[in-house]
């Protein structure tokens, strides 16, 4: 089966690479605009190109049978008409809902009248590394709604799902809305990097502003939108947990506490 990963220096991409080598993938090909900077591991196929160049794309895609679609709204359209020319079977592509931000790749996808695999995850654990700033400095984070709730996934769990879609059978024409196996507070989650942490990380209580700016060394102009939508969000409707990680790879995924645990270097 040969897989082409786009995207593949890509905080999810990248994480595809490695699950589809540990799941024995033999014919795996990697696109990227710089295959020095990328420093893919052996055993992949680096491909230089980008998905915003046509022509190298279309050489990328020779021979390929399933593809692994970053989320880029600008290209998707383009790429899976490129794939589709090339014979590609199956894409499975990091998107959203029609309504979201994403929708713009979901609706380029199945218009392109390829086989596919919708993975539309909520919020990421990895969203969570924007406090680093704060509680490096100063021990605490500063949001407004303590009590806001959401089930983050691990980037490494939407990657093995990805990987699972691209080489299992079955999965094809579904929307994955892939969460985290437990619905979470932010003050629990302060709480559970402070234990990964071996000392308090504090909550406090800020308005929008503050929080906004105190986001904003780690996610420049897009902490104001995280602050309204994903988080004010979330204050207003919990998200909900599931168990797709789980049903579809096999392995339990990732709690919150674990990924803390791995990344608490990133708070210290
Ligand atoms: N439902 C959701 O919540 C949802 C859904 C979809 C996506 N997302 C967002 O997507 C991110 C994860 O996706 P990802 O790992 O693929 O994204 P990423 O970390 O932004 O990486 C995408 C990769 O694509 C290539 N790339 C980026 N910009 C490009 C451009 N303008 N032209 C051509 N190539 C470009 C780069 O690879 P090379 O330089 O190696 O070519 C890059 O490493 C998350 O951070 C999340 O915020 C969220």
């Amino acid at each position: 089966m040969s897989v082409l990963v786009t995207g593949a220096t890509g905080s999810v991409g990248r994480l595809v690479v490695d699950e589809l080598l540990a799941r024995g993938a033999t014919d795996v090909r990697a696109l990227t605009v710089d295959p020095a900077r990328a420093a893919l591991p052996a055993g992949v196929e680096v491909v230089r190109g980008s998905m915003r160049r046509p022509d190298a794309l279309r050489a990328a895609l020779a021979g390929v049978e399933r593809v692994y679609l970053a989320p880029d709204p600008a290209t998707a359209a383009e790429v899976c008409a490129a794939a589709r020319e090339a014979g590609v079977r199956h894409v499975v592509d990091l998107s959203g809902e029609p309504e979201s931000w994403w929708g713009d790749v979901t609706r380029a996808v199945e218009a392109s009248g390829l086989p596919w695999t919708h993975l539309w995850p909520g919020d990421f654990m990895e969203n969570l590394l924007a406090w680093a700033p704060q509680v490096r400095a100063t021990g605490a984070v500063r949001e407004p709604w303590p009590e806001a709730a959401s089930a983050p996934i691990a980037m490494a769990d939407v990657a093995a799902v990805a990987a699972e879609a691209l080489l299992g059978e079955g999965h094809e024409g579904r929307a994955l809305g892939l969460a985290g196996p437990q619905v979470l507070t932010r003050a629990e989650m302060a709480r559970a990097i402070g234990e990964a942490l071996g000392r308090e990380v504090r909550f406090v209580r800020v308005d929008r502003d503050e929080a906004v700016a105190a986001l904003e060394p780690a996610m420049g102009e897009g902490a104001a939108w995280y602050v309204d939508t994903a988080v004010g969000g979330y204050a207003d409707t919990p998200g909900a947990a599931n168990r797709l990680v789980e049903e579809l790879t096999g392995r339990p995924a990732t709690t919150f506490a674990r990924w803390a645990r791995r990344n608490a270097d990133a708070f210290r």
